[in-house]
Parts: C-alpha cells; sequence; structure tokens
C-alpha cells in the first residue's frame, strides 16, 4: 500500500519516529513517504495515513491539526493511525490523561480512524528558549515539574511495537479488501 507518514514537530525527535514508524513499514512491503504535514500539499495517491505531532500546552501542534482539517475528506475514508510524542505519557494515569484532554475529538471524529496512542518523547532543555520554558512551566498540566523530564524519552521498541500493530492493522484492511 502506499503509506503517508506525516509528522509536526517543534524540535526534531518526532520526526525521528516518524521516520522509524516509515521504516518498519517499508521494510514489510509497503510504499512509505515520510513528510511533515506542513509541506504536504497532495493526499490523493495514498492508501492509508499513519499521523503524528508532538504536544505543546496540552495540545497537537497546529501544523498537524491544520493538515487533518485540510485533508479531513480523505482521511475519513483511508486507514488512518495517530500517535502523539509527549512526556505526561511518563506520569500516573498518562495516557488517559491524554487521551481524555490532549485529543481533539471533534476531529478525530471524522477521521476513520484505526488505532491512536501517546508515546514518550524528547525535552531537550538546552533547545527549549526562555518563551517556550514559561509556556512548559505554565502550561503543563502534569502533576510532576517539567524540568523533572528533561531527557530522551523515546522507547523504540515501544515505538516498534506499535508500528508492527499498524502493520498488522494494515494487513488486515488489505485482506478486507
Ligand atoms: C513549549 C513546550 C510545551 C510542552 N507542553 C507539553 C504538554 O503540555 N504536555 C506534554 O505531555 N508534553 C509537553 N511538552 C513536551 C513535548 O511534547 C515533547 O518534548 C515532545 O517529544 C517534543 O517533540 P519534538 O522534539 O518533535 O518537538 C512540551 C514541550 C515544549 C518545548
Amino acid at each position: 500500500m502506499k503509506v503517508l507518514v506525516a509528522y509536526a514537530t517543534a524540535h526534531g525527535s518526532t520526526g525521528d519516529v516518524a521516520r522509524r514508524i516509515g521504516s518498519v513499514l517499508e521494510q514489510n512491503g509497503h510504499e512509505v513517504t515520510v513528510r511533515e504535514a506542513q509541506y504536504i500539499t497532495d493526499v490523493k495517491d495514498y492508501e492509508a495515513f499513519v499521523l503524528g505531532t508532538a504536544i505543546e500546552s496540552g495540545a497537537w501542534l497546529p501544523a498537524l491539526t491544520e493538515f487533518a482539517m485540510r485533508f479531513e475528506n480523505d482521511l475519513s475514508s483511508k486507514p488512518t493511525y495517530v500517535w502523539v510524542s509527549c512526556i505526561r505519557v511518563l506520569e500516573e494515569f498518562g495516557m488517559s490523561h491524554i487521551m481524555e484532554y490532549y485529543m481533539p475529538k471533534q476531529l478525530l471524529a471524522k477521521l476513520n480512524l484505526r488505532s491512536i496512542t501517546a508515546l514518550a518523547g524528547k525535552l531537550d532543555l538546552k533547545s527549549v528558549d526562555w518563551t517556550e520554558r514559561w509556556t512548559l512551566s505554565t502550561r503543563y498540566d502534569g502533576h510532576a515539574w517539567p524540568t523533572n523530564f528533561d531527557g530522551d524519552f523515546r522507547n523504540w521498541d515501544k515505538i516498534f511495537d506499535w508500528a508492527i500493530a499498524v502493520l498488522k492493522d494494515l494487513q488486515a484492511v488489505a485482506i478486507q479488501g
């Protein structure tokens, strides 16, 4: 299948995750394009979509929201998979909090959504400027201080497992025709 992995990032780490997911799908026979959402102008050729975004201030980055709204018709008719990269997932009950508060429910309801997850991301405070630090300290809604999560928490085994789950679902979709 022709699969588009579209992602939004502020500091680059979600792009690495997108490329890893893309390579798992490609190694298993899919024709994969991995691209930043803001640069995508046409999606007509694709048969499935994998969308990923970093979270800032408890929300998707605007580039992925805008992409999903722009191509809503295509995303509603083809299998679509979504992940978010963030730090809240590292806290207790993080996954349920993210599903409840970080996901744009009205938008997701319009998609042909097959799977959605949250994966631990990377926060490198050295590369975060003072405005972003201010945003992070005032808007992060976890129990711990966000500065406790200064580091790379991406779990490549979990990323691989989710990519395999997407792969299996794509196989199921292909069999169902
Ligand atoms: C300004 C700022 C705000 C953030 N806000 C949140 C947040 O509200 N919740 C959360 O779980 N993570 C938050 N994060 C953490 C990012 O989602 C995480 O570091 C992500 O992996 C960054 O991905 P990127 O390198 O692709 O930009 C924030 C990070 C920054 C820099």
